[in-house]
């Protein structure tokens, strides 16, 4: 019989990752604060992200998470949150053509401000302060009073996800996402690239079809599957404190709670311990959630896992993002795949190809080599279609701004590059570019994947 679960029984639990908070009675003013302030996203909207997922569990549809590392208060702007909108568009459209399917698009945006770290403290040359554990905690300048935990960022965080989820709600049905613009999309930084050439391409091709169902009769005000779109949140959810102060129970559901702070949270691959603070408060909530599996994930503690955080197997409850490097991935990825079917278990497996290849290159910059991004995503397909399992999403750290933070790609990128714009507060993300290259790829991958079952026009129509 599992244990009662409240919004607050995570805090019995051993926990790891905590912020130490110099004034606690300051913590909880926040936290009470936080409790009256309106929810970020409905109940409703979580269950409708949760059938989406569902269809992806059954091999109907593709997931497309992607978004910062770390959502920056310094970079909070409309320019940015238009731009990443824009690109994680043209991704998706790369993927609903060539793949034919549905794509179920979630943002790592609006809420993912909390880090997990390695080290507690860092240390540079002979000086050592508490390490920066993302904006909703403390500050990355490297002094002592930066790092010190403040309760009060947790308001500012609140404030800038209600801003960014407001543009993007506008974006979304407001007739920036109408795949008319599919033209309109490209980024100027991408502009005159390989990768723009062939979405151009593409994007004729979507023009044509769309003109040619105008031609047949087809009404684009009156489907507004075509003018609009669904777009999702999700973060981390690492801070349990704001997590449980953003928890309200569904005033339709009695009984059902959810984490109003984004639409799908997860859980990070260093405090998945299944007797912790954040199994457990996880465990409670309706949203779906991801889980993160890295190297050290054994088959066994998986089920426990699977067990726990989805005890009534629900489709597009748990989607699983396996982030094992492109080294490890072969030899990893396949018992977690053959228990999880063996017992009949329904998740969605994703493909994070971003964290198990994070290196320091020799100029002293964190980066990752975009061939090896590129391999863990091939090796990923390869090996899910080898056990018979559907890979049924991608989960990236991305940004529509032209920066250089990871190697390679087809501008190729050099180590001596990354100095030019690296701007990430945490860990390197794809420029633009390289974003819609690796769409690309995985839309080969999933036609691939598919067996060449292409259908154009009904793949347009579940944009
Ligand atoms: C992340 O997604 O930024 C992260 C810290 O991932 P992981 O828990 O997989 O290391
Ligand atoms: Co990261």
């Amino acid at each position: 019989m599992a244990e009662r679960w409240a919004p607050d029984s995570w805090r019995k639990k051993p926990i790891l990752q905590v912020p130490d908070y110099p004034d606690m009675q300051a913590l909880s003013e926040v936290e009470r604060q936080l409790a009256t302030y309106p929810p970020l996203v409905f109940a409703g909207e979580a269950r409708n992200l949760k059938s989406a997922l569902a269809r992806v569990a059954n091999g109907e549809a593709f997931l497309l998470q992607g978004g910062d590392c770390a959502e920056s208060f310094a970079e909070h702007g409309a320019n940015n949150i238009r731009d990443f909108f824009r690109v994680f568009l043209q991704m998706a459209v790369v993927l609903t053509y060539g793949g034919a399917l549905p794509v179920v698009k979630v943002g790592r945006i609006a809420g993912q401000f909390a880090k997990p770290r390695s080290a507690p403290m860092e240390k540079q040359n002979d000086v050592e302060w508490p390490s920066y554990r993302g904006d909703i905690i403390n500050d990355i300048a490297f002094t002592k009073e930066s790092r010190i935990p403040d309760p009060r960022r947790q308001i500012e965080a609140y404030r800038q996800s209600a801003a960014t989820l407001n543009l993007l709600r506008a974006f979304a049905k407001g007739g920036y996402a109408a795949l008319d613009n599919v033209h309109q999309w490209m980024l100027e930084s991408v502009k005159g690239s390989a990768q723009s050439r062939r979405y151009t391409d593409l994007a004729d091709r979507i023009s044509e079809a769309l003109d040619f169902m105008r031609a047949c009769g087809l009404n684009f005000q009156v489907d507004s599957s075509l003018g609009t779109t669904d777009f999702y949140t999700s973060h981390e959810a690492l801070l349990l404190g704001y997590e449980q102060a953003m928890t309200r129970e569904d005033s339709t559901r009695p009984g059902s709670y959810y984490t109003t702070s984004g639409h799908m949270v997860w859980i990070g691959d260093r405090t998945r311990q299944f007797d912790h603070a954040h199994v457990e408060f996880c465990r409670g909530i309706k949203n779906p959630l991801g889980l993160k599996c890295g190297p050290s994930l054994k088959p066994d503690d998986l089920l426990r896992l699977i067990d726990i955080l989805n005890p009534d197997n629900e489709p597009g409850r748990l989607t699983l993002i396996c982030r094992f490097g492109s080294d490890k991935v072969a030899d990893a990825l396949p018992p977690l795949l053959r228990i999880v079917k063996r017992e009949g278990r329904s998740v969605v497996w994703s493909c994070d190809p971003m964290h198990g290849n994070t290196i320091t290159a020799a100029s002293g910059y964190k980066t990752r080599p975009f061939d090896r991004i590129m391999q863990e995503v091939k090796t990923f397909f390869a090996v899910s279609m080898g056990e018979g399992t559907y890979a049924g999403g991608v989960h990236l750290e991305m940004t529509g701004k032209d920066v250089t933070e990871c190697t390679g790609g087809a501008r190729a990128i050099t180590d001596e590059d990354l100095n030019d714009r690296y701007h990430t507060v945490c860990d390197p993300r794809l420029n633009a570019e390289q974003s819609i290259d690796l769409a690309f790829l995985l839309a080969d991958l999933l036609k691939k994947e598919r067996g060449e079952k292409a259908r154009p026009l009904a793949a347009v129509a579940g944009l």
